[in-house]
């Protein structure tokens, strides 16, 4: 396809091209030039150095830059190519641009299971650094047409593979040591709990994936989490049948449909410019422990 070979060549040359995964779009820079990694952090205008998440098309690639371990194989065995990303130690001699890394010794590394996204990585033969394609703070895009709005002067290419599948971004799981999960996201606890044990303990109250640490996903509006009433000036984003609702996440209740339509609602409802948002309790059970954790961020 020849919008594959285009966008790895703009990516050879340290260009930025946002392109599509199962989860949202990212922001895809050469990982291993710090001047592309740099582009990154400037284009979505990050105020610090979050740590960016890695792409790679297979296993054998992430062993490359990563100390590998058997928790590692396991759960890349079961997940990969897919929403998982696990955070490894960097390899003494890692290529990967420092900057990615931001100052830690670990890299968080992935194999998505988007075909455009894997072709890609398979085209230009390097592994890509790709944060949410969004400016800093806002809501991830799930739709071309939103990494257009907010970074569309910013890129050298964007490549449309339609409404992400899953809307809502990785899990991230530290396999450094005990396995512990640092973002909640498709593949849920207990997913992985079948393949091995999960700590989900902090250490000393501190949360690992820095950018966890941030409000984020920020609509304009106010947003009323946990709603079970309408008030005056809000628009009503629901879940489950009801009448009244601004948007419906799900008609039927299903998690895997709000998680896809989570973030297009955001922003559709946001658009509106209503003073406050009420948002209607989503179940805290499999995919919807991430969904929570992605509204509370939003209400931050
Ligand atoms: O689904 C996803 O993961 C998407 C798609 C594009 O792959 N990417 C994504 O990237 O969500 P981003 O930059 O928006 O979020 C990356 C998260 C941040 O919270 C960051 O702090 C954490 O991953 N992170 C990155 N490297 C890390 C590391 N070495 N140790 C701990 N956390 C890390
Ligand atoms: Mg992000």
């Amino acid at each position: 396809m020849q919008q594959i070979e285009t966008a790895a060549e703009y990516l050879r040359a340290g260009k930025l091209v946002a392109f599509p995964t199962e989860t949202v779009y990212g922001l895809g820079a050469d990982a291993l030039s710090d001047k592309a990694v740099a582009a990154i952090y400037a284009a979505k205008g990050r105020p610090d150095f979050n740590p960016l998440i890695v792409h790679v098309a297979d296993v054998d690639a992430a062993k490359k830059y990563v100390e590998w371990n058997d928790t590692a194989q396991m759960l890349a065995g079961t997940f990969w190519p897919g929403p998982l990303t696990l955070v490894l130690s960097r390899k003494k001699d890692c290529a990967i641009s420092l900057l990615a890394s931001a100052g830690l010794d670990t890299v968080a590394i992935r194999v998505p299971a988007h075909p455009l996204a894997l072709a890609l990585l398979e085209k230009c033969g390097l592994p890509l650094a790709a944060p949410s394609a969004n400016r800093s703070g806002k809501i991830s895009p799930t739709l071309a047409s939103h990494v257009q709005e907010e970074l569309g002067g910013k890129v050298a290419m964007i490549l449309d593979g339609g409404a992400c599948g899953v809307g809502i971004e990785s899990t991230i799981v530290d396999v450094t040591s005990a396995p512990r999960i640092l973002r909640h996201g498709k593949i849920t606890r207990e997913m992985l709990e079948k393949i091995i044990p999960i700590t989900e303990q902090k250490p000393n109250g501190k949360i690992l994936a820095p950018g966890m640490l941030e409000s984020h996903y920020a609509p304009n509006a106010k947003l009323r989490l946990n709603a079970t009433d309408i008030r005056e000036g809000e628009l009503l984003l629901a879940f489950g049948a009801v009448q009244n609702a601004t948007l419906n996440l799900s008609e039927t209740a299903n998690l895997e449909e709000a998680a896809a339509n989570l973030f297009k609602m955001l922003r559709a409802i946001d658009a509106k410019n209503p003073p406050a948002i009420a948002v209607m309790p989503i179940p805290m059970e499999g995919l919807g422990v991430a969904i929570n954790d992605r509204l509370a961020r939003a209400a931050a």
